[in-house]
């Protein structure tokens, strides 16, 4: 099993290009089985995608993936098999996203319940309320979900009880095949859900958004060339935003879009962190006093929860008491116990974490549970004293791309062991 092992409190300056987003790269590889010739650009080599390339490839579709130039390129053979099995949907929960495109490209699927993980029980049923919605009849079968639409699916009114991103996507995939006119309302709009949308239209989808109400009019899957570059991943770059924020002399962070990050920009003025922004960067220096603050977890455009864990570190460097509920997940304070070994003085009190701060973090040996918290680990190793070793790092390789080397590059002591 490898492991990072970090030198703490090296100041960080330099450059910091941030990746293609994975949690839009994921439904845009399943959306992918509606066309028949798909090339994505600015794809973010983690593992995460490998997987879902592999759930594509058992479905029927050939894959070349370009390491080089970050491309990955997708053409449907004749033989598809409409099944996500149990052994690829267990790893990675966002293969429940061939559900609708293969219910409505192919009117039936056989797709694995995906387990819960660290973070939740992860239910779909939302996922399978919109789809029964647009005419599907859905059973649950020894662990898998059954669904058959032979007759087609069929536009419909639907309104989500609660915000959901992978429901929506799946809706969304869904209601591009049904016949006629779908209403979708309190949808997720995360830039990963609009970068979808733009991928469907280029399918010759007809889609409008008006707040977080989506419309789609049906289309016949077209037998199309599609060419999408993938847009820059927000929680890498917020991610890396703390990094620096922690330990910047001056870190610049590049190739994205501040316009997606406004929050997160705000969050980080009000604690008194110096940050510049253009176009497509931002440059970020640590401040010495920092200021505590309150921030509670909610769908976009409010406070990210990927973004959480990474956020309590900084808190742990601000003076006074700074609070942070996680109305997302029902289990997304793993973190927590191991901070909690480094010296972070935490207290959590029904989904709300009090962090009180400035606290010296010193170097221990921890174990990553979950994407977003191995790389709160990363942060906390980089600005403890000594040297902090960090176990089940394969939870890191799922989401960042080359974290080492892009740390390297800003003059951090990190290295995997
Ligand atoms: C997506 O997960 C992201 N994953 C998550 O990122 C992210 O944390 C989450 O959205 C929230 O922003 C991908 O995009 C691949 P949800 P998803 O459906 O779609 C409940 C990461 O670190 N819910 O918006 O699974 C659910 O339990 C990952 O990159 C239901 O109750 O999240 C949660 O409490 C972690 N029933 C809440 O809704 C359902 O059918 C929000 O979940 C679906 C969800």
């Amino acid at each position: 099993m490898q492991k990072l092992l970090i030198k703490g409190r090296k100041e960080l300056s330099g450059n910091i290009l941030i990746s293609g987003s994975k949690n839009s790269t994921l439904p845009i590889l399943a959306a992918s089985l509606l066309a028949t010739d798909v090339k994505l650009t600015n794809v973010p080599l983690v593992k995460d995608i490998f997987t879902m390339c592999k759930l594509l490839k058992f479905i029927g579709i050939s894959i070349k993936i370009k390491k080089s130039n970050k491309t990955i390129h997708l053409k449907q053979k004749t033989n598809i098999k409409t099944l996500a099995p149990y052994k690829l949907v267990k790893t990675m929960r966002a293969g429940v996203l061939v559900l609708g495109p293969l219910l409505t490209k192919f009117k039936k699927a056989k797709v694995s319940l995906p387990g819960g993980c660290a973070i939740g029980t992860r239910p779909v049923d939302l996922h399978l309320f919109a789809l029964k919605k647009l005419g599907a009849k859905i059973k649950i079968k020894d662990g898998y979900i059954i669904a058959d639409a032979s007759k087609g699916l069929k536009g419909a009114k639907i309104k989500f009880p609660l915000v959901s991103v992978g429901a929506t996507e799946n809706a969304l995939l869904a209601a591009y095949g049904a016949k006629g006119k779908t209403v979708l309302s309190n949808c997720a709009i995360e830039p990963e859900i609009l970068d979808l949308i733009s991928f469907l239209k280029k399918l010759g989808s007809d889609i409008k958004i008006f707040g977080r109400t989506i419309t789609i009019i049906g289309k016949s899957p077209k037998n199309k060339k599609i060419n999408h570059k993938i847009i820059f991943d927000r929680i890498e770059a917020g991610t890396y935003l703390i990094a620096g924020a922690l330990l910047g002399k001056k870190i610049v962070i590049k190739k994205i879009d501040p316009k997606t990050l406004i929050f997160e920009i705000n969050i980080l003025k009000k604690m008194g962190i110096k940050i510049i922004t253009s176009k497509n960067s931002i440059s970020i220096s640590r401040t010495n006093n920092l200021k505590k603050i309150e921030l509670i977890t909610k769908p976009y455009p409010g406070f990210p929860t990927d973004l959480q864990a990474q956020f309590m570190v900084l808190m742990t460097q601000a003076n006074g008491l700074s609070k942070i509920k996680e109305n997302i997940f029902e289990n997304r304070f793993m973190h927590v116990p191991e901070l909690k070994r480094m010296g972070a003085k935490i207290e959590i009190k029904n989904k709300t974490a009090y962090v009180y701060g400035p606290s010296n973090l010193n170097g221990a040996e921890v174990m990553a549970t979950d994407l977003r918290a191995s790389v709160c680990l990363v942060l906390a190793g980089l600005i403890a004293n000594n040297r902090t070793i960090i176990n089940r790092i394969y939870h890191l390789d799922r989401g960042y791309e080359f974290l080492e080397k892009k740390f390297q590059n800003c003059k951090a002591e990190i290295k995997r062991i």
